[in-house]
């Protein structure tokens, strides 16, 4: 990919390079994302942040990220704050609000709208996960945390890896992405964990074996997570089904907590969560219990998620090799939590 000035839409546009090349500059901005420096080389720029869904992550690391730059945020959140609620269409919204940032970040309920969006930005406009269909800088955010929880367990590398992705893999766009995403490396073993009404949509699922990797789709929780390096464990998307009832079928069918954890799984084995995580006593997918276990990876997953996407911001805006020259150490005590 040519970085300056690109949509992220979707994984499909990347190369493995790419994703090299995001994971690098995301290592540079480690110091800036744990405020022990700032930059302002995006100084005088602007983000269009408007998220038609809820969202607590994404919208708030997107925007962190872009402050974090140095730029400004604008922000807008549900249709009800916007005048799509007065019938206004994506493309004159694009149209307008292109105008007024220098790149956007998009949520919106409806599959391939972001992309409908883009094509009438004059803007580069990033995905924020339109529908069920993709969610891209979580993806990248997601295998980055892979590849450093790996890495800190002395493995270099994500060929290889062993997967377990459990839950809602029907309308779960964070496991569509990073299916797509895994089709770039080598030798993956993919356990496929969900009921059958909720299995990974077919084209990925063939995706992933063209790709050469070994997939294996099973019910049942426990055998799945024996010998994978990551459990990937996935919500209910409640707000794609028809009725709360319809997906309360589907809710606390795979509860990991620790008991089942020290029963089942390898010593080392990372559990990661694009979160939320449901904690209502009836979902509870990942139990409180797993907290204080060291190889819970859930909140430094959410953390990577501001280098990812100043990482992103950087390469889009063609910034990436200007970041430090903007930059000195902070004013204010540092010692944090990282
Ligand atoms: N992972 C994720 O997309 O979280 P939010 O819905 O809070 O943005």
């Amino acid at each position: 990919m040519h970085f300056p000035g690109s949509h992220i839409i979707g994984i499909d546009a990347f190369i493995r390079e790419d994703i090299d090349r995001i994971f690098h500059t995301a290592d540079r901005m480690r110091p800036y994302a744990h405020r022990e420096r700032v930059t302002k080389v995006l100084d005088g720029a602007i983000l269009g942040n408007m998220f038609f869904e809820p969202s607590t992550r994404t919208r708030i690391s997107f925007g962190c990220a872009f402050n974090l730059l140095g730029g400004e945020v604008r922000e807008t959140t549900g249709f009800e704050s916007s005048a799509i609620a007065k019938g206004e269409s994506l493309y004159d919204t694009a149209r307008v609000l292109s105008g007024y940032s220098d790149v956007i970040v998009m949520r919106h309920p409806q599959s391939g709208s972001v992309a409908e969006f883009a094509a009438a930005s004059r803007v580069p406009v990033i995905n924020g996960g339109d529908g069920a269909n993709e969610h891209p800088s979580q993806a990248l955010l997601d295998l980055y945390t892979i590849r450093n929880e790996l890495q800190s367990r002395g493995r270099d590398g994500i060929d290889g890896l062993r997967i377990a992705m459990i839950g809602d893999l029907r309308y779960g766009r964070t496991v569509h992405s990073l299916s797509r995403l895994l089709c770039l490396y080598r030798n993956i073993h993919v356990v496929l964990v969900s009921p059958q009404e909720l299995r990974l949509p077919e084209s990925l699922e063939v995706a992933l074996r063209e790709a050469g990797h070994q997939v294996t789709v099973t019910d049942k929780l426990e055998e799945s997570i024996r010998k994978v390096d990551i459990v990937y464990s996935t919500r209910i998307q409640e707000e794609r089904f028809a009725s709360r009832e319809e997906a309360d079928l589907y809710r606390g069918k795979f509860r990991l907590n620790q008991a089942v954890y020290t029963q089942y799984c390898e010593p080392n084995t990372v559990i990661m969560h694009p979160l939320p995580r449901d904690s209502r006593a009836e979902a509870n997918e990942l139990d409180n219990d797993l907290n204080e276990n060291p190889n819970l990876a859930i909140f430094r997953q959410a953390d990577n998620g501001v280098l990812v996407r100043m990482a992103l911001f950087a390469l889009i805006l063609d910034v990436a090799d200007q970041v430090d020259r903007h930059a000195r150490d902070v004013n204010w005590y540092t010692e944090r939590r990282f």
